[in-house]
């Protein structure tokens, strides 16, 4: 009997949180949205209704000091002076969230002055001496609960899937050539396992201090990433597994951005999967790796010459016009795509809506295209995650063990409810799929 009850107790148990207690959802506030105008400027309030969704929360983001090499906020007015003091605002949700993890992030493509800084100071153990101390103070003073490396370390080149539009398939090869931009690439990546180390060191001597990595969109993270090495050290690698197409990156050929498997004659490492394999196959402990969710859509323009049919690759003609929110071109917010798949009232002068295309697969991810119109003006393709694909990635790091997701970022998300009246719809899909 005793061992029934004990039974049922752990039967409801197990019914009460159907999440394992280890499973993170990362949650990314990037602050440059504060600044976005009208429905898209976020102020750290807007967080409050995603934080009992997510067990970390990342703020991004910080910079380096190009001559001091010192981790140093890259807006003080908004993160630390006192009319916003946007650091402690978020660090003190805590009171509000106690299980919730704050971290500090550094990188994350945010720092955009004199980028070479990250490279050198991983050339020299001086200037890492000065981060990881400047760092722990920084984290320390504020409340966080730990730093995030989102190191902006070289991109791999862009691989065209096709030399020209309408040609036979081409070895990636031929067309670009494999040399990187970084020609010290095995002294970097050295380095930055002595930065790991000496940062883990460091934190180690405060009480609860993480460390995560975040593995930026095209760092190839076989030339920088020695897992053996710094698999042990971290707490959570971040694998922002997206923005393997982007209309900056392939302005003339429109692809999905961020598909979980390869999808046919692509390169072979272009997908989440392969990114989590090089982690898995390095002897991670599959716990401690996170997917990345994005949760902005890439777009392109269409011209006269793009395939008829959407499906991708297709040629496109530059980056999409900008939102009304995000005002970026070739970005949309997910509010923003989702707006657009509804003209409810088709107004005079307005363009059609997009007509979405899901992926019965669910391998690959959601597209939605609008074909130019006969002056040939107006034609969009978007590649982008809704709640589905959102989910679909979830479920996959579930069957894979892994660590969990990360949203990157909340301010994307629709998180005013603009959709259908609910707000965080990406988190809240991906969670509930964890
Ligand atoms: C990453 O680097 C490895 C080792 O140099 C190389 O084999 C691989 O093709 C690279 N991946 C990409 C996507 O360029």
């Amino acid at each position: 009997m005793k061992i029934l009850v004990a039974f049922l107790g752990l039967f409801a148990l197990a019914l009460a949180s159907p999440t394992n207690s280890q499973t993170k959802v990362v949650c990314y506030y990037d602050s440059k949205s504060y600044v976005r105008e009208s429905q898209a400027r976020m102020l750290p309030m807007d967080l409050d209704p995603a934080l009992s969704f997510c067990t970390h929360l990342v703020y991004g983001y910080a910079g380096i000091q190009p001559d001091t090499y010192k981790m140093v906020s890259l807006n003080e007015n908004l993160d630390i002076d006192r009319n916003y003091a946007n650091y402690r605002a978020i660090t003190n949700f805590r009171s509000k969230y106690p299980g919730l993890k704050v971290l500090l992030s550094v990188g994350g493509d945010a720092d955009t002055e004199d980028e070479q800084k990250y490279n050198l100071l991983l050339e020299s153990p001086q200037a890492r001496t000065a981060f990881v101390n400047s760092a722990v103070l920084l984290a320390e003073q504020h409340g966080f609960d730990g730093i995030d490396l989102a190191w902006q370390f070289a991109r791999i080149k862009p691989k065209k899937i096709r030399s020209t539009w309408g040609s036979i398939w081409h070895g990636i090869k031929k067309t670009f050539g494999t040399t990187l931009v970084d020609e010290k690439e095995a002294e970097h990546k050295e380095g930055f396992t002595a930065l790991v180390r000496d940062l883990k060191a460091a934190l180690n001597l405060k009480p609860h201090m993480q460390l995560s990595v975040t593995v930026l969109p095209n760092v190839n993270a076989t030339i920088y990433y020695d897992v053996p090495a710094i698999i042990n050290l971290v707490d959570i690698v971040n694998l922002n597994a997206f923005d393997y197409y982007t209309p900056s990156r392939n302005p003339k050929e429109a692809d999905y951005t961020s598909p979980i498997y390869k999808p046919q004659n692509r390169n072979d490492f272009l997908n989440v999967d392969s990114a989590v394999s090089y982690w898995l196959s390095g002897g991670a402990p599959s716990n401690k790796i996170v997917v990345g969710i994005a949760t902005y859509a890439r777009t392109w323009k269409l011209d006269s010459d793009s395939e008829i049919s959407g499906v991708p690759p297709l040629h496109a003609d530059g980056p999409g016009e900008a939102g009304p929110y995000t005002k970026t071109e070739g970005l949309l917010s997910y509010p923003e795509v989702c707006a657009k798949l509804i003209n409810p009232n088709h107004q005079k002068g307005m363009r059609p809506h997009l007509r979405k295309v899901t992926d019965p697969s669910k391998r690959f991810g959601t597209y939605a295209f609008r074909l130019p119109d006969d002056s040939g003006e107006g034609g969009l393709w978007v590649s982008y995650e809704d709640p589905d694909t959102a989910g679909q990635k979830a479920t996959y790091a579930k069957s894979k063990n892994l660590g969990g997701v990360s949203i990157v970022d909340l301010s994307m998300d629709d998180f005013r409810g603009l959709c259908t009246g609910d707000k965080y719809p990406i988190l809240r899909a991906a969670k509930y799929r964890l």
